[in-house]
């Protein structure tokens, strides 16, 4: 029987998450003929209407390419391509949007800055991260390290899943050149204390990258106050489009960089006798740009700034709650990652079950998450499991949908019992 009466603490949003719902046109249908749950926002997020629309209108009223033409549309493409980049300036609290580099996400913001930073390492180097980096925070530095003799060196991770500080210190040392360090862990949830970490760091010189992949989502980074080199995120988990991403960089080592991509738009002047590069942040924009994709991440973050943050935030901590007290209604079910500092991701295993058959069921429920190693595999050979599954929440989901979350558990444990 279906037992959900473990005590609900957990406290309802303050905001009018129905109406939050509404926004979101995709959360309303029916997947496998049940009501959609969607529960995978850790790998990519849902749009609202306001991002669609933005990029409907784009392409409507004013397409044209950016920084080209003399003529009204070229215009109009560019003040909203550059108005996107204002906001997204806004949004990190960066000094100027010299350091806003348009990226397609993440993962390329990464490899911009490890190739950028390739010519500041020798032989014997260190690049510090982390047992809990995403590959895209750890291959790109594997790769510049076979180039230069650096080394990757991991710092460890708790058993509950929290970074491991004293490990962190003691890895800290003449030969560290760069940290390289997620915000927050996307299989545990973990939010890491970047603030604390980037002050050690810079107190020895080392250049700092944070991935804020998972962070943005939740919180609103300030860059100044984290302190960091660099920071990116993605446009796609943060309720934009996918294809678009961002680099936050210090304007002084953007400078120092190499460009990344040659091309259009990142030069001054082309010869064969010599080639200048473009200002910032041109200089790291080769090409046509995602242009409609800039102007609907602005739409996602303008869309996040009309919300109330606290309120946000407050009930999506009660969706982990509520989630963490009802594992113990799911015999043999285990949380994979309990840090004190948590957004809510819940990863987690079941005796007896294969992550990827947990998927399916709840997916035949109409249950979306994500199963498999999630882009983690040292994490996972940490926990000495193949993977996990894995429920990752936004603040447009219920306490009602954490409750079928668990229901279908329920009965999926029950089937392979
Ligand atoms: N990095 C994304 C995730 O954690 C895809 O699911």
């Amino acid at each position: 029987m279906t037992d959900l009466s473990v005590a609900n603490t957990a406290k309802r949003p303050t905001f009018d998450v129905e109406a939050i719902r509404r926004d979101f046109p995709i959360l309303s249908q029916q997947v496998n003929g049940k009501p959609l749950v969607y529960l995978d926002n850790g790998a990519s997020a849902q749009k609202p209407e306001a991002v669609l629309d933005a990029m409907d209108r784009y392409y409507r009223e004013m397409h044209s390419n950016v920084h080209r033409g003399a003529h009204t549309l070229g215009d109009r493409a560019t003040a909203a391509f550059e108005g996107a980049r204002e906001t997204v300036r806004r949004f990190l609290n960066a000094e100027s949007t010299r350091e806003i580099i348009w990226t397609r996400g993440t993962t390329e913001a990464i490899n911009l800055v490890a190739n950028g930073l390739a010519p500041r390492l020798k032989a014997g180097d260190e690049i510090l991260v982390s047992y809990m980096e995403h590959h895209a925070n750890i291959v790109p530095w594997q790769m510049i390290a076979e180039r230069t003799g650096a080394k990757v060196v991991p710092v460890q991770v708790t058993p509950e899943g929290e970074l491991d500080l004293e490990s962190f210190t003691s890895l800290l040392n003449d030969r560290t050149r760069i940290l390289a360090i997620t915000h927050v862990s996307n299989v545990l949830g973990t939010v890491n204390p970047v603030a604390a970490l980037m002050e050690q760091a810079k107190a020895r010189g080392i250049i700092t990258l944070v991935d804020g992949a998972q962070a943005a989502p939740h919180y609103q980074p300030d860059v100044r106050a984290l302190g960091c080199d660099f920071y990116a995120f993605s446009s796609h988990k943060l309720f934009g489009p996918t294809g678009i991403g961002v680099l936050y960089g210090k304007a002084q080592l953007l400078e120092e960089m190499p460009p990344y991509q040659g091309g259009g738009e990142m030069i001054e002047r082309v010869s064969f006798e010599r080639t200048t590069w473009n200002t910032l942040p041109y200089k790291f924009e080769a090409g046509t740009p995602a242009i409609a994709e800039a102007v609907g991440l602005g739409a996602a973050i303008d869309y996040l700034n009309g919300l109330d943050r606290y309120a946000m935030e407050a009930a999506e901590s009660a969706l982990l709650e509520r989630a963490n007290q009802l594992v113990e209604t799911v015999p043999g079910m285990e949380i994979i990652g309990t840090a004190k500092q948590k957004v809510p991701v819940m990863s987690f295993k079941i005796a007896g079950l294969h992550p990827s058959d947990i998927g399916t069921l709840l997916d035949q429920q109409g249950i979306a998450i994500r199963t498999g190693h999630h882009c983690a595999m040292p994490l996972m050979d940490f926990y000495g499991v193949p993977g996990t599954a894995r429920a990752s929440f936004a603040f447009y989901n219920t306490l009602d949908e954490v409750e079928s979350l668990f229901t279908a558990l329920q009965k999926v444990q029950r089937l392979f019992a």
